[in-house]
């Protein structure tokens, strides 16, 4: 279980989340939605640990994670991907993938609990996220966007993560690229907790059991796609009164 309890995060006069407590069971399937600078990115960042929370309190499981950085968070099993691309310039796909599947030891960096082998492992993540073989040993700058965004995903299951924070995974992607995404997230083991955000409601209402729907760093609706699509609400801040809601 990992869980969000009136957690808020301030920037100077900006209230960019406020007051937000979330739950979130194993293996949930759950898309955050909301207006541009609702909140969605901030949320993710305090979720994965790149952000501070101004206050409130984080758990999974048992564990005060409220204060832990990005990387122990990794290390306990949340991992994410972020809007804008964020990889290491310098180091081909496969040196990232094999990166990401180390972690920092007493002695350097060490085998990932679970990883027997980087190099294969390495491999297998990029083959199965889709980052074709003739870009391996291609540094990210040469890659497509769609590589690199592959690649991005890629480097976030290295650890086998127990929560997956995506945000807005397929932004900028082809069609094609697009689906086969789709595809990926839909074939993730189901214990682990995905939760993305996503602009495209195809993609939100094919993947997601539940749908929070966010507005000015509030939970505004929460509820399954169904209800959600229903939701006055929802029409009224989000697609605009009868726009995309009725679709
Ligand atoms: N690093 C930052 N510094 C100052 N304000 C920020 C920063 N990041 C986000 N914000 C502000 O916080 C609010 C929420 O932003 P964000 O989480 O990116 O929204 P979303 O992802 O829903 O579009 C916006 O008003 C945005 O301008
Ligand atoms: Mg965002």
């Amino acid at each position: 279980m990992f869980s969000l309890e009136g957690v808020s995060l301030r920037y100077g006069g900006v209230r960019a989340v406020s007051d937000v407590s979330l739950t979130f069971e194993p293996g949930a399937r759950v898309a955050i939605i909301g207006p541009n600078g609702a909140g969605k990115s901030s949320l993710l960042s305090l979720m994965g640990g790149q952000t501070r929370s101004t206050s409130g309190r984080i758990r999974l499981g048992e564990v005060d994670i409220t204060r832990l950085g990005p990387y122990r968070r990794a290390n306990l099993g949340i991992t994410r991907s972020f809007q804008i691309t964020n990889l290491m310039e310098g180091l081909t796909a496969r040196e990232q993938a094999e990166l990401a599947c180390l972690t920092p030891g007493r002695r350097g960096w060490v085998r990932a609990r679970g990883n027997q082998d980087s190099k294969q492992r390495a491999e297998s993540l990029l083959a199965d996220w889709g980052v074709p073989q003739r870009a391996w040993d291609v540094r990210p700058e040469s890659l497509s966007y769609g590589q690199q965004r592959s690649l991005e995903l890629a480097l976030a299951m290295a650890r086998s993560p127990k929560v997956l924070l995506l945000d807005e995974p397929n932004v900028g992607l082809t069609g094609a690229e697009n689906t086969a995404l789709v595809e990926r997230i839909a074939q993730l083991d189901p214990k682990i907790t995905v939760v993305l955000v996503a602009h495209d409601m195809d993609m939100v209402f094919g993947f997601a059991q539940r749908v929070i729907v966010m507005a000015r760093g509030k939970v505004a609706v929460d509820g399954t796609p169904d209800e959600v699509r229903k939701n006055q609400l929802v029409a009224d801040i989000y697609f605009g009164t009868g726009g995309e809601a009725s679709k």
